[in-house]
């Protein structure tokens, strides 16, 4: 753990958002080693120094911990459902610090989910700016004639808007077994689902193979596995983020 700024300490310990703790900060309400701080340059390892809040003491930062999940279908991506259905937490129940997955697939879709209790990483990860790109591929009936795969291509209109320009390739195109391979960067709710139906197609199956460079490869379906070191610093460095 490298030195990090005062109130990002603070925010990632809980007590606050990084703009709020700043202002803690200005308030004369934070102190390091006894010590009142009212600057926010200043930088700790959070290891080495007592914080403390009002002259309480700031929760030990957790381990940050990442995984990535070959989600099969029939689990919801929510930590917690109030139905009671299986949700991707249960596939690990080893894992003891409180993570969430890196946005959602749909309790039908299958593929790479990853999770993670870094709520920075998670932002970065998931907002429009960085365009970070999914892959796909579905399962459908029948082959989409041209006009419909360049339609997939170039946008297609929902019902929230034009998609942004997307790459499409036949993966396969037998009779009874056509699969397409569809790569995008947004990240609306059923998107895929949502822009096959726009075309006229219906999905028999949806599995995600591919999220920001990480792929499934190794990982059976149901089983998950940490990410390395150099994979979570790739992951920052896609999400506008140094570690
Ligand atoms: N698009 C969908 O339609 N479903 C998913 O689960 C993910 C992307």
């Amino acid at each position: 753990m490298s030195a990090e700024r005062l109130q990002k300490i603070l925010s990632r310990a809980g007590v606050a958002s990084r703009r709020a703790a700043e202002q803690m900060i200005l308030a004369g309400r934070v102190q390091v080693d006894g010590v009142t701080v009212t600057e926010l340059g200043g930088k700790y390892e959070q290891a080495d120094v007592r914080i403390t809040v009002d002259g309480k003491p700031i929760q030990a930062a957790e381990q940050r911990v990442y995984f990535l999940l070959n989600k099969p279908k029939g689990y919801i991506s929510s930590a917690h459902d109030e139905r009671g259905r299986r949700t991707v937490l249960d596939l690990l129940p080893e894992v003891r610090e409180r993570i969430y997955p890196i946005g959602r697939l749909d309790a039908n879709t299958e593929g790479l989910l990853l999770l993670t209790n870094d709520g920075e990483l998670m932002n970065g990860l998931l907002h429009p700016r960085y365009e970070v790109e999914k892959t796909y591929v579905a399962r459908l009936t029948r082959l989409p004639g041209k006009e419909e795969l360049n339609r997939l291509r170039t946008g297609v209109q929902l019902e929230d808007g034009l998609t942004a320009p997307a790459q499409v390739r036949v993966l396969e195109a037998e009779k009874g077994r056509v699969r397409v391979e569809m790569t995008i960067h947004e990240g609306r709710n059923r998107q895929v689902r949502r822009m096959f139906q726009a075309v006229g197609y219906d999905l028999k199956a949806l599995k995600r193979t591919h999220f920001a460079g990480l792929t499934l490869h190794g990982v059976a379906r149901g089983a998950h596995r940490t990410l390395t070191n150099e994979e979570i610093l790739s992951l920052y460095e896609k999400a506008g983020l140094t570690k």
